[in-house]
């Protein structure tokens, strides 16, 4: 009996819209799904949710399950992703840190010295038993669905640790940066084996495909990024490279360093919408699947400007080996869901081959 008989999900899965365009093969049509798809724009996401705090409710394997197959019955996106949070990791390190509504993760005690650090344990696969549980049941409902799993890294999850919360202009991330380079150096390191052994823990649950989130990197400049912050991304990125799923690399305002994260060796480089798909392309290099990139908030605008921009984002796109049809950035709350179900049936007609 041959392999695609005994287990005729598994082709289906590798077969798949989102991961042909990840592996730059031919899409029936162009994958879309949409980062921060699962949460506070769905009714649904706010009744399960309710009462129960967000770390509290990534711990809980039945709810995240819920959670991350919400968006897939309602939009009919291509792609599914875990609902769990990029600081997980770090609580369950032991890091005394909480996701406060409408702020962020707070940290009750900032990472700024070398004995803070020695606070950062290693994450063992132990620690996130919860979250691997998550991933099977999760994967067992959606079939033939991928699932995304994903970690922040190091220089996003700095941020958050060093600064104490969310921070406009990550004033004591850049002092200890600039300031004690080899204090910075151990913690990004630390971190980045957090972030591989994180990332490794869903993929071995059966994640079809990770995304390692810098949301803020785009603060530094592109000679600090490749000097201080690259070569940790890079160290994630090939720690997981062996498991064999593909790698999307995402981080914001981020134009001036796309060259630099796509030598960061992900498979798949996410493009926020300050910058069209093919110029994008041009710096990171041909060789990459790409990810983007309308605008969140110009899901506001009526659906004639909407669909404009939908299919604006599908032509550049079509200058790239392959495209991931997704937002510059995540699902803002206030979205209206239907006009995201409605970007879904776009891109899907548009793009059929
Ligand atoms: O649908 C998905 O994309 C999966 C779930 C997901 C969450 N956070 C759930 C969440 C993902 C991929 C993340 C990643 C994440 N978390 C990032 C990187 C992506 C990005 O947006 O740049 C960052 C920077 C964080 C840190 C974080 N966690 C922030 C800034 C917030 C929002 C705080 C707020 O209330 O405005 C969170 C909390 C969070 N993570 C929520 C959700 C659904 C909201 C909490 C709630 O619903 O009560």
């Amino acid at each position: 009996m041959t392999a695609s008989a005994a287990a005729p999900a598994v082709p289906a899965l590798q077969d798949s819209a989102f991961l042909r365009a990840c592996r730059r093969e031919p899409v029936p049509h162009t994958p879309v799904w949409f980062m921060r798809q699962a949460g506070r724009s769905l009714p649904e996401y706010r009744k399960v949710r309710a009462g129960v705090p967000m770390l509290e409710a990534c711990w809980r394997p039945d709810l995240v399950t819920e959670i991350t197959l919400q968006p897939v019955r309602r939009h009919g996106v291509d792609a599914a992703i875990l609902f769990s949070d990029i600081v997980v990791p770090l609580k369950a390190v032991g890091v005394d840190l909480d996701i406060v509504p409408g702020v962020g993760p707070v940290v009750a005690e900032p990472i700024r010295t070398a004995a803070d650090l020695d606070r950062l344990r290693p994450l063992e696969p132990d620690d996130v038993a919860a979250i691997a549980e998550a991933v099977r049941m999760t994967v067992a409902e959606l079939g033939p669905v991928p699932l995304i799993g994903f970690a922040g890294a190091p220089f996003t999850l700095a941020s958050y640790l060093v600064e104490g919360g969310p921070s406009r202009n990550h004033e004591h991330t850049k002092a200890l940066m600039y300031g004690d380079p080899v204090l910075w150096d151990a913690l990004m390191r630390r971190l980045a084996g957090i972030t591989a052994a994180f990332l490794r823990a869903q993929i071995e649950a059966g994640v079809s495909a990770v995304q390692l989130f810098d949301s803020w990197v785009g603060a530094l400049p592109a000679t600090d990024y490749v000097r201080q912050v690259q070569p940790h991304s890079a160290a994630v990125l090939s720690a997981v490279g062996e498991l064999g799923v593909p790698r999307i690399h995402f981080g914001v305002v981020t134009g001036e360093l796309l060259g630099h994260m796509g030598d960061a060796g992900a498979e798949v480089v996410g493009v926020d919408f300050r910058l069209p798909l093919d110029e994008a392309l041009q710096r990171i290099g041909p060789d990459r699947a790409v990810q983007g990139n309308l605008d969140p908030a110009a899901l506001f605008a009526p659906w004639e400007a909407v669909a404009e921009r939908t299919r604006a984002v599908l032509a550049a796109g079509r200058a790239a080996p392959g495209h991931i049809f997704n937002l510059g950035h995540g699902v803002i709350p206030e979205t209206d869901p239907g006009v995201l179900t409605r970007v879904v049936d776009l891109v899907h007609e548009e793009s059929a081959r």
